[in-house]
């Protein structure tokens, strides 16, 4: 039930735990904010580490033990034996209290029982962590958050399994319900042009596939273009 976990996975988690602290040492200097932490992907709580053969906290344990603390905690996930053991060690935990677990798509429980509880007006602030093994994650979700302004977006961008599935350099050989996973996370079919470059050779015109970085900034200027619903505020 506990993942196995190799080095990249490692250096994520310290990244979510420096990043974390460093979010809520701000909001808090700041004074008149409540700050809360949501996971979407949160996983079972503990990982077994290849590299150092023991068990080390995920993402939300993680971010529980964050000096100065979030007030609340609202952690999805989608298994049900994960969802029982991060439940147990939850339990445990001191601070376990501030902690709301869902079971189920955070497609769903996001947008329908967390965000609303996250309130620009009351100065209420969140880090939402979005850390999928893939293309899991719905672009409406993402951008719900980003116009919400008061919920801060960390993602993980499942670069790996975008090119094993949907990014192949044969573009028309890729099954129709990849291209739909694609799409559903990119939010349209523009992902197409970003991820294929012209390429002409000898033979006539050609494409060629766009490097990750390239593919990643593309989606971080798509990330800037949504438009902000509440920018009258
Ligand atoms: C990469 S792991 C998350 C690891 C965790 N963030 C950590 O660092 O400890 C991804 C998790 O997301 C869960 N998952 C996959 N699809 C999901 C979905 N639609 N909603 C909620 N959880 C999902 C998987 O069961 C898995 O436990």
């Amino acid at each position: 039930m506990f993942d196995e976990v190799g080095y990249w996975s490692e250096i994520k988690l310290e990244i979510i735990r420096r990043y974390a602290t460093e979010y809520t040492r701000i909001l808090r200097a700041q004074g008149r904010f409540r700050f809360f932490y949501v996971d979407g992907f949160a996983s079972s709580g503990m990982h077994f580490s290849k590299t150092q053969n023991l068990l080390i906290p995920g993402s939300p344990l993680i971010a529980l033990d964050v000096e100065p603390p979030f007030d609340r905690h609202f952690l999805v996930e989608l298994d049900a034996e994960k969802h029982h053991a991060l439940s147990g060690l939850i339990a445990a935990h001191p601070r376990g209290n501030r902690c709301r677990l869902f079971l189920g798509d955070c497609n769903d429980v996001l947008p329908m029982t967390v965000f609303p509880e996250i309130i620009y007006e009351r100065f209420e602030r969140a880090l939402c962590l979005r850390d999928p093994y893939g293309l899991d994650l719905n672009w409406e979700v993402i951008r719900d958050a980003g116009q919400s302004k008061a919920i801060e977006v960390f993602l993980n961008f499942p670069v790996m399994d975008m090119n094993r599935n949907a990014l192949w350099h044969e573009p028309d050989k890729v099954p129709s319900r990849m291209r739909a996973r694609m799409t559903r996370y990119w939010g349209d079919d523009s992902w197409r042009s970003a991820a294929y470059v012209p390429a002409p050779d000898l033979f006539g015109p050609r494409e060629q596939k766009a490097t990750n970085e390239v593919i990643a900034e593309a989606f971080r200027k798509r990330l800037r273009a949504v438009p902000r619903s509440f920018d009258s505020r």
